[in-house]
């Protein structure tokens, strides 16, 4: 009888130390990995580095797996990606999603209504859809759908061109293509200040 209960009590530690070993690893991937291009606490002080603070989980997970499987393609993250494993990515992606954003400031504060009235209403003359349908309100997006909101103009403004030029095409469904591709350059510039003055 004691042998199936240490057999347990095996299981169950082991499963603990897995437990530690998965956090410390991201806190090590993190450190040695991602937090010189990405910032503190993925709070990238860069422009062109995504602030990954706050980002859902999910949506993180998803690019990861997309990045690891060439799906999404860059050539400044790929040394990173080189030195990740699947495995790595939920616990990455958990530690993203539970820092908190700092905030930042538009570049250009001109352009903040015209990209308040894109987001919230979209330009029903070419068919771009309200980005506020699917991202949220202030951005914030959801699980789904990635939060925007504090994000830098310039990378925002890059992702919705390469969407909108096909070079990034890793959206299910073309959902984010069919959206870009009916924007102008000046719809996308100022979208994209507005998304980096919400909160
Ligand atoms: C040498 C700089 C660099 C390093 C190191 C780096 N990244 Fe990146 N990362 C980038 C760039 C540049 C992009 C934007 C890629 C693009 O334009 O598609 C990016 C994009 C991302 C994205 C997608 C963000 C979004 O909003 O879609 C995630 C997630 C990410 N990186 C996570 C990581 C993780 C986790 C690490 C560490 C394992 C890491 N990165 C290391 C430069 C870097
Ligand atoms: C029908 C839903 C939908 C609408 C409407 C929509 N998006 Fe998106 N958007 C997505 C999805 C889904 C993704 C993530 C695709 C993926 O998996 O890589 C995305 C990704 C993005 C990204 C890249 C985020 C990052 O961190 O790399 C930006 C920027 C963006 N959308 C801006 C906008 C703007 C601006 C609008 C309004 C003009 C808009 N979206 C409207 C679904 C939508």
């Amino acid at each position: 009888m004691r042998a199936p209960a240490s057999v347990a009590a095996l299981v169950s530690l082991a499963s603990l130390l897995g437990g530690a070993a998965q956090a410390a690893d991201t806190a090590s991937i993190v450190a040695s990995q991602c937090i010189a291009c990405h910032g503190e606490g993925g709070n990238s002080v860069v422009p062109m580095f995504p602030r990954l603070a706050g980002q859902h989980a999910e949506y993180l997970d998803k690019q990861l797996k997309d990045f690891l499987a060439g799906k999404r393609k860059n050539d400044v993250m790929a040394p990173a990606l080189a030195q990740i494993k699947e495995g790595d990515v939920a616990g990455l992606a958990a530690y993203y999603a539970a820092q908190k954003p700092t905030p930042i400031k538009p570049d250009n504060d001109k352009l903040l209504a015209a990209g308040k009235a894109m987001y919230d209403d979209g330009n029903t003359q070419s068919g771009v859809p309200a980005c506020v349908g699917c991202h949220q309100a202030e951005g914030a997006g959801n699980e789904r759908y990635p939060r925007l909101a504090a994000q830098f103009p310039s990378y925002a403004a890059a992702q919705i061109k390469a969407f909108k030029s096909g070079a990034r095409n890793n959206d299910r469904a073309k959902v984010m293509r069919a959206v870009a591709e009916r924007m102008t350059d000046d719809e996308i510039a100022a979208v994209s200040e507005y998304l980096a003055s919400l909160p």
